[in-house]
């Protein structure tokens, strides 16, 4: 494998810097090669945004402080970066995309001002050609029009856009989508989708995907890590996973689609309900909830190599097919 752009190591997020204090995130590793989409897919509140906030490092004073582990991008710790590199990281080589448009969005400022703004950060020329350039570029029709227009003007399909190209204006060498698509209808959705992998190919770009639709991950990610209780449960190629989960809580979300011709568009609901930060159990934090548990499962699995880049946290990973 080609040295990881990211490369997550051990990252615990607890709520304060106590050692008892409640943990987020709990010793999560992951890399991201260069150019790679990896989709990141759980249940609501498994830990998805603080993984990418942390990455940002955007969590609150209080996660912050809270914060463990190694965020090593392209060689450098951002764990132990002064804020001054951390802002030039961020919103540069890094980038992040919402899911609510409006949030990344200044309500009272033009969409040209914004885009420029993006721009100059970004050390271009003539900023008003390159932002007409930055809208043709995410498909928005009358770009010249539009640069005088304000977001509430525009459709929430359009709005996500706008962040987009303003999130491309520095040429990040990763973006960070959290759920950009979950806003939008079906086909504006789809549409947003084959944008942005459109923008991937000619940016040269990774992503990280955050999504709880498998669905979604089978038409743009490479590779997906699933996430339960704030920890990576199983990683692996998508075709992979789609073909053989092995972890029970993996074979859950996909039990009724065993291809990626037939994902689901939506986590089907599994029984139980997710433990809350705070009252995870010890062991593997699925057991309540896992019809395959043992004795043994009371205590942490370690990770096991199942495959060709795929890796399962489970004490006994499911062979048959589903
Ligand atoms: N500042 C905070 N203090 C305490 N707990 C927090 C804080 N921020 C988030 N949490 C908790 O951390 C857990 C993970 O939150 P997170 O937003 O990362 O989940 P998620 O996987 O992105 O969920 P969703 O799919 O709903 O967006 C949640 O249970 C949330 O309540
Ligand atoms: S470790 Fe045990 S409880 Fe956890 S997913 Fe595997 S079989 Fe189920
Ligand atoms: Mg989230």
């Amino acid at each position: 494998m080609t040295e990881p752009l990211l490369s997550i190591r051990d990252l615990t997020v607890r709520v304060g810097r106590a050692d008892t204090a409640p943990a987020i995130l709990d010793g999560v590793s992951l890399d991201v090669a260069p150019g790679e989409t990896l989709g990141l897919v759980g249940e609501s509140g498994s830990g998805k945004s603080t993984l990418g906030t942390a990455v940002l490092r955007l969590l609150p004073p209080l996660l912050d402080a809270g914060t463990t582990g190694r965020i090593v991008w392209r060689g450098r710790d951002l764990l132990g970066l002064p804020r001054r590199a951390m802002r030039r990281i961020r919103g540069g080589e890094v980038s992040m995309i919402l899911q609510d448009p409006m949030s990344s969005l200044n309500p009272v400022q033009t969409i040209g001002a914004q885009l420029r703004e993006a721009l100059r950060r970004g050390g271009r020329g003539d900023l008003h050609a390159a932002a007409v350039a930055a809208l043709v570029e995410v498909n928005i029709p009358s770009p010249a029009e539009r640069l005088r227009g304000y977001p509430h003007q525009m459709s929430g399909g359009m709005r996500q856009r706008v962040v987009s190209a303003i999130g491309l204006a520095q040429d990040p060498h990763l973006l960070i989508c959290d759920e950009p698509t979950t806003a939008l209808d079906a086909t504006i959705q789809y549409q947003f989708l084959e944008l942005l992998k459109t923008l991937r190919a000619s940016h040269g770009m990774a992503m990280l995907f955050i999504t709880h639709d498998f669905g979604v991950v089978s038409r743009i990610c490479d590779r997906v890590a699933v996430m339960y209780a704030g920890r990576i449960v199983e990683t692996g190629p998508v075709r992979e996973i789609f073909a053989r989960p092995r972890h029970p809580y993996t074979r859950a979300l996909l039990a009724s689609v065993p291809s990626t011709d037939h994902a689901p568009d939506r986590l089907p609901v599994i029984e139980g309900q997710p433990p809350t930060v705070g009252n995870r159990p010890a062991g593997c934090p699925f057991h309540p909830r896992c019809a395959h548990a043992t004795d043994r499962c009371r205590t942490v699995p370690p990770e096991t190599v199942v495959g060709p880049s795929h890796l399962v946290r489970c004490w006994h990973p499911q062979e048959t097919p589903l």
